[in-house]
């Protein structure tokens, strides 16, 4: 796979088309499938926001020592259900959605924000803290209501969603395996190659 990325989409085009040839001459890879995104700028602030305007990128790997947890694989099975694969290898999951922001944003941003499970200004979770704070699943006000709702986005991404106490996975702390099952930033441009056989390698739809 190729990631071309730039804060200039001349450079991108450019680039893309020079890799490509490259490749062809050098190896016979073709494209196989091309997909253009964005992110924005990043502002200061802890994340850059995405298409519905809230922060996105806070829970993701940070240290290297959580890279290397969650992103290359080390070639080992260990029989846990983690990805054999060769070492120093990755894998990556690309999923296209459609997302309805005019319908989004003209919600009020309190439901908004009981739909991520985030405040949509500062980033923090709803069940208090700052931003880079991992959300607790786990927590409830003085009435026993659960402050991250139970169809908030944070707790449907969390590998224990329950809001009974998260023993299955420890405490709520930040894991790189749990920031791994998602980042939704989209990339500037993904392209995917493949070594040229009898098909045309023309540019598709993702398989
Ligand atoms: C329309 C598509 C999506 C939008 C707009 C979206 C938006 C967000 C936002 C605003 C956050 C909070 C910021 C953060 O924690 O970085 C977040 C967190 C997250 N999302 Fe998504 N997301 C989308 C799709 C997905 C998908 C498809 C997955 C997984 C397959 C996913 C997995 C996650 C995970 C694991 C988190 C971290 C939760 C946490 O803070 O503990 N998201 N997403």
């Amino acid at each position: 796979m190729l990631q071309i990325r730039s804060d200039d989409g001349v450079v991108v085009a450019l680039a893309r088309d020079t890799l490509l040839r490259d490749l062809a001459a050098s190896c016979g890879a073709t494209e196989r499938w091309r997909a253009a995104g964005f992110v924005p700028a990043l502002e200061g602030g802890p994340a850059n926001r995405n298409i519905v305007g809230f922060h996105d990128g806070l829970s993701i790997p940070r240290t290297a020592a959580d890279v290397d947890e969650a992103v290359w694989l080390d070639g080992v099975d260990t029989g846990t259900g983690t990805v054999a694969g060769p070492a120093g290898a990755t894998t990556m999951v690309v999923r296209q959605m459609p997302v309805d922001t005019a319908a989004f944003t003209a919600l009020a941003v309190e439901r908004q924000n009981e739909i991520v499970g985030r405040d949509r200004d500062t980033g923090a979770p709803l069940s208090g803290g700052v931003a880079l704070d991992d959300p607790d699943i786990g927590a409830k006000d003085e009435t026993g209501q659960v402050l991250i709702p139970l169809d908030a986005h944070v707790r449907r991404a969390h590998p224990c969603p329950r809001a009974s106490t998260p023993s299955c996975c420890g405490a709520a702390t930040r894991s790189p395996t749990r920031a791994s099952t998602g980042s939704c930033s989209s990339p500037s441009s993904v392209t995917w190659i493949r070594s040229s056989g009898p098909s045309s390698g023309s540019t598709r739809a993702m398989p």
